[in-house]
């Protein structure tokens, strides 16, 4: 190998050895940009305590949340709150699907829960429509104050 062959196999190795280096450093610059958007959105939320009160009952989203989404969320709590869209009412559920656990899905147009995994439905009281589950959705007391939505879980 002359001295030419040696210095432009050097160059490649030395080319190659940094290539991951320049992709991690495109991934972090994308990677910094998805999470500072999402805080800027927090800072504008109402802060939630999710404390349970004296009276069981625990804050797991705002009025205006739930109109506007139609549904709330709360998978620390693991709490589903629906509205419904004919009657107004709301109510609320554990998401877990009662066949093997995967978190349900509120159908506001079929005015019912899907889940995801293999195909269960239950309807807005939380009763099975089709399977494969066989028992319904766990459902909780639930209320309005103030600007809140309050369940009691337990
Ligand atoms: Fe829901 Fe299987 S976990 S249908």
């Amino acid at each position: 190998m002359d001295r030419r062959q040696f210095l432009g196999w050097t160059g490649i190795g030395m080319l190659a050895s940094s290539f991951p280096l320049v992709l991690a450093a495109c991934n972090n610059d994308e990677e910094e940009t998805a999470t500072t958007e999402p805080a800027a959105n927090t800072e504008a939320e109402p802060e939630i305590d999710r404390s349970v009160r004296e009276d069981g009952f625990q804050a797991v989203g705002t009025i205006q949340d739930l109109e506007s989404e139609g549904r709330i969320l709360d998978k620390m709590a693991d709490v589903l709150v629906i509205q419904s869209p004919q009657s107004q009412e709301i109510a609320a559920f554990n998401p877990l699907c009662t066949h093997q656990g995967c978190t349900v899905a509120w159908n506001a147009e079929a005015t019912r829960f899907d889940c995801p995994c293999h195909g269960s439905q239950f309807d807005a009281s939380g009763e099975v429509v089709s399977g494969p589950a066989t028992k319904p959705l766990a459902s909780y007391e639930v209320k309005t104050e103030d600007d809140w939505v309050l369940v009691k879980v337990s």
